[in-house]
């Protein structure tokens, strides 16, 4: 059975795109991913058009889908691949409603930022509601500042369950996203590719 593994947060920006990118390119040695874009931004589908223009494959399939396929498109993405990335809109409300009942994991990126852990609580009431189980990552963190333990113990005390692994504020993972690549691909090595690395060890774990 493919695992399904979605990323929400209300917030735009916060990095869902650029962390579902990543965390996909990173498991392809292991698994077999597709993904499925679900923001009519079609940011991701920016991405994997540059991927395939630079290499002539992606190594993935991706699926441009709406809120009235989605269910018929994760069972035929299901058929090839073993772990499916969804990426939602900043505001999905219905859309998301019907995904997360599909999904075995939520990551929810958050940047330490007051406005991203109000918008948190909202995503991770609804995964909540519709018995999805979600991680919050944080995103874009900067090197110091005590903002960070701040927003973290806030979103923990709040009931929120926080990976470990944090992404830096970086601009390797901006640089590769334009490239239409990972940093696992375009920076060995890096800080930025080890905490990918990480990220998508954890979830792996997660998923069981
Ligand atoms: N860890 C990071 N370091 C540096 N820039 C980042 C990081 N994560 C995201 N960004 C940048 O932030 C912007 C928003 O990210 P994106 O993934 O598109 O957010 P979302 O999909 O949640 O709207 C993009 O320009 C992206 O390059
Ligand atoms: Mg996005």
């Amino acid at each position: 059975m493919a695992k399904v593994l979605t990323f929400a947060q209300q917030k735009g920006g916060a990095g869902k795109t650029t962390l579902l990118a990543q965390v996909a390119v990173a498991l392809m040695r292991s698994h077999r991913p597709a993904l499925i874009d679900l923001d009519p931004q079609r940011t991701l589908t920016g991405w994997m058009d540059e991927r395939i223009r630079r290499n002539g494959e992606a190594g993935m399939d991706l699926t441009e889908s709406s809120e009235w396929r989605v269910g018929a498109d994760i069972s035929k993405a299901a058929r090839d691949a073993d772990l499916i990335f969804i990426d939602c809109p900043g505001v999905a409300d219905v859309m998301l409603n019907r995904v997360l009942r599909e999904t075995d994991l939520v990551i929810v990126p958050a940047q330490p930022s007051a406005p991203d852990v109000w918008a948190t609580r909202a995503t991770l009431r609804m995964a909540a509601k519709q018995g999805a189980d979600a991680r919050v990552v944080l995103n874009r963190v900067p090197p110091r500042g005590s903002v960070i333990e701040e927003m973290a113990a806030q979103l923990e005390a709040e009931g929120a369950d926080l990976l470990p692994e944090r992404i830096g504020n970086r601009v390797a993972f901006a640089s590769a996203f334009a490239a239409g690549a990972g940093v696992t691909e375009t920076a060995k090595g890096s800080r930025a590719a080890e905490e990918v690395e990480a990220l998508a060890a954890s979830i792996i774990r997660l998923l069981g």
